[in-house]
């Protein structure tokens, strides 16, 4: 995992624990919380900030904390492909920081880490997220039908959508 990434005005860096509250905070918010569930402070720090699955990195904007954003790598040959997530403090949306995390990230996956596709998976009823990947480029697949278990144990549909490279909308 590179340490920092940079581009289009924001910088991706490595979390560190130090992070974990501010992390948290953002989560607790009902916007982003709703689409991100049951992250507590300890669940930020073992699964967000330690290296887990995935690798995550804290989206900074004039020296700020302001989000995270994490990839996944599939790295059978011939499978390969990479699936990212992203959240943004609510007090930024609409600035443009969640445009410009994916690009740099994507930049990354597709010219540093050699990847043709990248997927996300957003549950159908977060229109939001599923507008802001189709202006980049995404394309959707399909539905993965009680893809998601939610915190009250319901199984949720979540919208497949794809990218690749030259899809990308920058
Ligand atoms: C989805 C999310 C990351 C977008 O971040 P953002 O920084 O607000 O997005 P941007 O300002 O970069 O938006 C880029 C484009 O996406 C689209 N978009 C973003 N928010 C939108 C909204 N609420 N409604 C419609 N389109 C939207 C627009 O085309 C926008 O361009 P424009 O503002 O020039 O019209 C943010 O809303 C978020 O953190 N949501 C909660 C967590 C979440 O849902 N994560 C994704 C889970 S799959």
């Amino acid at each position: 995992m590179s340490s920092e990434l940079q581009g289009h005005g924001i910088t991706l860096r490595r979390l560190v624990e130090a992070d974990a509250d501010a992390l948290t905070r953002i989560l607790a918010d009902h916007e982003v919380g709703q689409w991100w569930e049951g992250y507590d402070r300890t669940r930020v720090l073992d699964e967000l900030i330690a290296e887990g699955d995935g690798e995550s990195y804290g989206i900074v904007v004039d020296g700020a904390l302001v989000g995270l954003i994490q990839y996944y790598e599939q790295d059978d040959p011939d499978y390969r492909h990479a699936g990212i997530d992203l959240f943004v403090d609510p007090a930024g949306h609409r600035k443009g920081i969640g445009r410009s995390a994916v690009l740099v990230l994507i930049g990354h996956l597709i010219d540093g880490l050699g990847h043709h596709r990248v997927i996300i998976d957003p549950s159908v009823e977060n229109t939001r997220s599923i507008a802001f990947f189709t202006s980049l480029g995404f394309r959707e697949v399909g539905t993965l039908r009680k893809y998601e278990r939610h915190a009250d144990g319901t199984w949720g549909d979540n919208l497949l959508l794809e990218l690749l490279a030259e899809d990308l909308v920058s």
